[in-house]
């Protein structure tokens, strides 16, 4: 198995391209299955978790076609063309890898006004329920069976009829499934408490792009009028809000300086407020977001809490780059119940961090010391990995696969700016 080599204390400088965000290219992809007509994409980033999407249309019928894919280009254009679709059952074998699988739900369910899909794993962060998904979709007037590890949905003779729900939690998959769901439901659909990160503006954005009727978008209230048919579209998936940050979290660590090229300040503010607490310089430029240290790491306290406010899956990166503070942060995850798996890897590079339940105490250390770690999700290695770009000596971090579900060519992109790092085969 690959592992990354990483030798710190190198001062990260220079310039960073920021991939098109993975969460919002998981909840584009399945909107090909709402159309007979091509979708292009743009600035898709090429992940692990971007192939396996890809997979599972292809399953379905769906032709895939790429193009811009120089070895040396970040990124790539996919067309998708759901010309015919020939199974509505996503297997258990596909969708276990690939928590996001669930996203192709709501749209099999719109188009072919049925669909099986399995129950999903993916990331070990908590239970993660997919409750709010299924009520949804019940209040747009689907019937729910759960049997046999799979969830089926059947829409009535005709279609969906659109509905009104109101989530009693704010959840990013739900929000996402309800409107692709809602877009060519029979009438009107109203969706309260939604999610409003920048990932579903991105999503509305684009089905408006292939005719549908959206009011509401970036708020917490949105009301689908919906339309008999989609057409195709080209769109441009938006840039990765999380990589960047990781990346303004790996060159603040080495006390460095980077510009996170492509990176829109407006869908990082909690991020970057809590990067200015801190202590570093960040200021949006032409080419993207400038990160610079400047001086010793303050200390924080926050909470993780939906769009705007800071995102979990920021967590884990921050609280690298907090094990240097001068003196004691505190980090509350309120989003998912078990988010605290880098805690004891990154406590065996000389952090000091204890938790209690879902606080973090992150007392500040002077130095952290390279060694070899693993982590079992994705943001808690690229925490691994911020640290061991500032720890003393060298760091190994194994199980890559997680890091190339979301990071696209790492090892590539922070060499690019001085860190000494290198992936290498074998364990
Ligand atoms: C998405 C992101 C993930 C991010 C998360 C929160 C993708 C592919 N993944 O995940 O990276 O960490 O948003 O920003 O976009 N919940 C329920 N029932 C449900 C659904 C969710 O109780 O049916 C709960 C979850 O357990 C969690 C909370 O709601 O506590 C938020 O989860 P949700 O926003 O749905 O996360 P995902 O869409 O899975």
């Amino acid at each position: 198995m690959d592992k990354i080599i990483i030798r710190g204390g190198k001062r990260l400088a220079g310039r960073i391209p920021v991939s098109g965000a993975k969460n919002a290219a998981l909840t584009l992809l399945p909107c090909a299955l709402l159309t007979d007509e091509p979708l292009t994409l743009r600035n898709l980033p090429r992940l692990a978790d971007i192939d396996g999407f890809q997979h599972l249309l292809n399953q379905f019928g769906v032709s895939t076609a790429i193009a811009g894919a120089r070895p040396e280009d970040f990124g790539r254009v996919m067309t998708l063309q759901a010309t015919r679709i020939t199974s509505s059952v996503a297997p258990y074998d596909l969708v276990r890898k690939m928590r996001a699988s669930i996203l192709v739900l709501a749209p099999m369910l719109a188009r072919m006004g049925e669909a099986k899909v399995s129950l999903p794993g993916g990331c070990a962060i908590g239970n993660r329920p997919i409750d709010l998904h299924l009520k949804a979709l019940e209040a747009l007037g689907a019937t729910i069976e759960l049997a046999a590890g799979y969830v089926r949905a059947i829409a009535p003779d005709g279609g969906l009829p659109g509905g009104r729900y109101s989530f009693p939690v704010v959840s990013v998959g739900a929000t996402e499934n309800a409107l692709m769901a809602a877009v060519t439901a029979r009438g009107k659909s109203t969706l309260h408490n939604a999610a409003r990160e920048p990932e579903i503006v991105d999503l509305c954005r684009m089905l408006v792009a292939m005719g549908a009727e959206i009011e509401g978008i970036g708020t917490s209230d949105l009301v689908i009028h919906g339309v008999s048919r989609l057409h195709g579209a080209t769109y441009q998936v938006m840039p990765d809000r999380i990589e960047a940050g990781s990346y303004a979290c790996a060159a603040a660590i080495t006390g460095g300086e980077v510009t996170l090229a492509g990176a829109r300040i407006e869908e990082m503010e909690a991020t970057v407020q809590a990067l200015r607490d801190i202590g570093l310089h960040v200021e949006p430029r032409p080419e993207g977001l400038h990160v610079a240290a400047d001086g010793p790491l303050r200390p924080v306290t926050l909470e993780t809490a939906p769009y705007p406010g800071f995102a979990t899956d920021m967590q884990a990166q921050l609280m690298a780059l907090l094990c240097l503070a001068q003196g004691t942060s505190v980090l509350t995850e309120t989003i998912f119940e078990n988010r605290y798996m880098h805690v004891p890897e990154l406590n065996r590079m000389g952090a000091h961090i204890e938790t209690k339940g879902r606080v973090a105490i992150v007392h500040g250390v002077p130095k952290l010391t390279g060694a070899e770690v693993m982590a079992t999700d994705l943001r808690a290695s690229m925490s691994l990995v911020i640290a061991g770009l500032a720890a003393e000596g060298e760091t190994q971090v194994h199980r890559l696969y997680h890091l190339d579900r979301g990071y696209e060519r790492l090892e590539e992109k922070l060499a690019l700016v001085g860190a000494e790092i290198e992936r290498v085969g074998g364990d």
